[in-house]
C-alpha cells in the first residue's frame, strides 16, 4: 500500500445503476479508515443519486473534500491520473455498476473516466470489483459479467446475506461495502457481526 511513504488511493467509480447509497457508504468508510480515495461518477450516476439520496451529490462531494485524502474527477476528464497505468492505485470498485458500464468494460470501450480507469485496472492486473445492480438479468448481462469474471474481475452483486441476522438496509449496505473492501484486499476480513460462524441450531443454515 505504501511506497516511499506514499499511500496509494482506492478508486471508486459510480455509475447510473440503482444503489447510490452503496457508493456513499464505500467512500465514507474508506476515508474513515484513512485510505485515500479517487472518485469519478458518470452523468447517469448523478441522475440516479438525485432520485435516491437525501444528501445531494454536490453536498457529498463538498463533505468528502474536507479530507485531504479525497479527490474527484468528472467522467469526461480523461486527463485524470487514474486514466493512466503509470499512476499507482490499490485498484478500483465500481459501485453501483450499471449494465451499460459492465458491457463497455467487457468490450474495451474506455469512453469515459469510469470505464477507462477500469480498463487500466484490467491491463495492469490490479483489483477490479464490480457491484452490478439489475434485475432480472438478460443473457447479454450474464455473458458480459462472465467474460469479466474470467479476466479476474470480482463480480459482487449487492445481495443481502439472508443467513445473518441483519435488521436494516444500513446493515446490508455495510455488509456489501465490507465485502467490496475485502475483495480489493483493503480489509482482511469482515467485522464479527458480518461473519457466518456456524449454524445457530443443530439442523444448520446454508451460507455463501
Ligand atoms: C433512476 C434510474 C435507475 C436506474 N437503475 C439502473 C439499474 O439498477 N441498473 C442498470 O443497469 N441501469 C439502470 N439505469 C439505467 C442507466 O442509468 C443507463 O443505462 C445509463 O446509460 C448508464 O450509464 P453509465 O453506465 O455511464 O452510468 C437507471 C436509470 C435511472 C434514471
Amino acid at each position: 500500500m505504501t511506497e516511499n511513504g506514499q499511500r496509494h488511493p482506492a478508486i471508486i467509480g459510480i455509475t447510473g445503476a440503482s444503489g447510490s447509497v452503496l457508493a456513499r457508504a464505500a467512500i465514507d468508510r474508506l476515508l474513515a479508515m484513512g485510505v485515500p480515495v479517487i472518485a469519478t461518477a458518470s452523468s447517469a450516476a448523478r441522475m440516479v443519486w438525485q432520485e435516491e439520496m437525501d444528501e445531494s451529490f454536490g453536498a457529498a462531494l463538498e463533505r468528502w473534500s474536507d479530507s485531504e485524502d479525497f479527490a474527484y474527477y468528472a467522467a469526461a476528464d480523461l486527463r485524470a491520473p487514474i486514466a493512466s497505468g503509470t499512476f499507482p492505485t490499490l485498484g478500483m470498485a465500481i459501485v453501483p455498476c450499471s449494465m451499460a458500464t459492465v458491457a463497455a468494460i467487457a468490450h474495451g470501450l474506455a469512453d469515459n473516466l469510469v470505464r477507462r480507469a477500469a480498463d487500466v485496472c484490467l491491463k495492469e492486473r490490479r483489483p477490479l470489483v464490480l457491484v452490478p445492480r439489475e434485475t432480472p438479468l438478460n443473457a447479454i448481462h450474464l455473458e458480459n459479467m462472465a467474460s469479466l469474471a474470467r479476466l479476474g474481475v470480482t463480480i459482487l452483486p449487492p445481495e443481502p446475506p439472508f443467513y445473518l441476522a441483519l435488521k436494516t438496509i444500513d446493515d446490508i449496505v455495510d455488509f456489501v461495502v465490507q465485502r467490496v473492501l475485502a475483495a480489493m484486499g483493503i480489509i482482511g476480513q469482515l467485522s464479527p457481526e458480518m461473519r457466518y460462524e456456524g449454524p445457530s441450531n443443530p439442523s444448520g443454515t446454508s451460507h455463501a
